[in-house]
């Protein structure tokens, strides 16, 4: 019997029915799937208020970790083949709740010479958060051997918008009825079982090297280049941001936060649109490294 542990934490459900439709086509007699929700001591808030959104970049980015109720020991237990580790990106940072577990003696416990195939649904800029999450497997002797990420697909501005909409208003729903609905598709959301077909190939051979070669076969990981400077870029500004903002306690750090909050806003509409820009005028000369990057980025390896 193969012993696989789904680890996971996600405020909406939307991570969750897409780790169960992983797990439907990998679980059969001879594979036994357990499930562990990382639980946050202190609940973050869904929906988000403002003031709470804002507030949890500098602890998020600077991956700072909140306690988490202990893992259960039945769970704790046992020696798990493979585990699955859902996660969403929360500032271009794998989230608190997530980072927290990570940085655990329970996660070393778990997860020490074990394979991971790390599962993530964000919005769209999950690729630094990735290569974070790669150091956290590393400090945790794991070993990813195969990465899948579901995203928004739809125009990112359009998404920033409907997000918003999700988040602050708690329903995954069509904004004015007129927007997309947010977040990764119900049809991206249903055909996530299809990754499970070359994950239960990889575990009961015991052999993993092909594994994130046949994931991306099957559509896991589909890089856009246009969005690796902004996420670059981003992680820059965001140090500076983070350093400050850690500082500032009480009234001050609130109004610093407002001043977060609207730098953000000219980022993504000013900025953002600009690095896009340059991105496509400089495409053609820049063309063998952004071959180069999204081949990288689509894979577990890590420079
Ligand atoms: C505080 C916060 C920050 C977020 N930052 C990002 C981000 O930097 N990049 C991204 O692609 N998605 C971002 N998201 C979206 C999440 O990755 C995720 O898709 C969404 O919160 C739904 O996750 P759930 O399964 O926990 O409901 C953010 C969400 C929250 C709550």
């Amino acid at each position: 019997m193969k012993e696989v542990l789904i680890i996971y934490y996600s405020q909406s459900g939307q991570l969750t029915d897409i780790l169960k439709n992983i797990a439907s086509t990998i679980s059969d007699e001879k594979v036994n799937i357990s499930y562990y929700e990382i639980v946050p001591k202190k609940k973050f808030p869904f929906p988000w208020e403002q003031e709470e959104f804002y507030g949890a970049f500098p602890e998020t980015f600077l991956q700072i970790p909140t306690p988490l109720e202990s893992v259960p020991s039945e769970i704790l237990g046992k020696k798990y083949d493979l585990v699955i580790l859902g996660y969403t990106t929360w500032y271009l940072t794998p989230s608190i709740p997530i980072n927290s577990f990570l940085k655990s003696a329970e996660a070393k416990a778990l997860l020490a010479n074990t394979p991971v195939v790390t599962v993530s649904a964000s919005r769209n800029m999950w690729i630094m958060a990735q290569e974070k999450m790669k150091k956290l497997l590393i400090a945790n002797s794991a070993k990813l051997v195969g990465n899948i990420a579901l995203v928004d697909r739809n125009l990112n501005h359009i998404s920033v918008i409907t997000i918003v909409h999700w988040l602050m208003g708690g329903k995954k729903t069509k904004m004015l009825g007129i927007f997309p609905k947010p977040g990764v598709s119900d049809k991206d959301i249903d055909a996530a079982s299809r990754f499970g077909n070359p994950i239960k190939a990889a575990l009961l051979q015991n052999e993993y090297s092909k594994l994130q070669d046949n994931l991306l076969e099957v559509g896991a990981v589909k890089v856009d280049s246009s969005l690796i400077a902004t996420d670059i870029r981003g992680n820059i500004v965001f140090t500076k941001w983070a350093d400050l903002l850690i500082k500032k306690e009480g009234e001050e750090r609130g109004k610093w936060l407002v001043y977060f909050k609207y730098y953000l806003l000219f980022a993504i509409w000013l900025i953002a649109p600009i690095v896009f820009i340059v991105f496509l005028l400089t495409y053609l000369p820049m063309y063998r490294k952004i071959q180069r990057d999204k081949a990288y980025y689509s894979s577990v390896e890590l420079k």
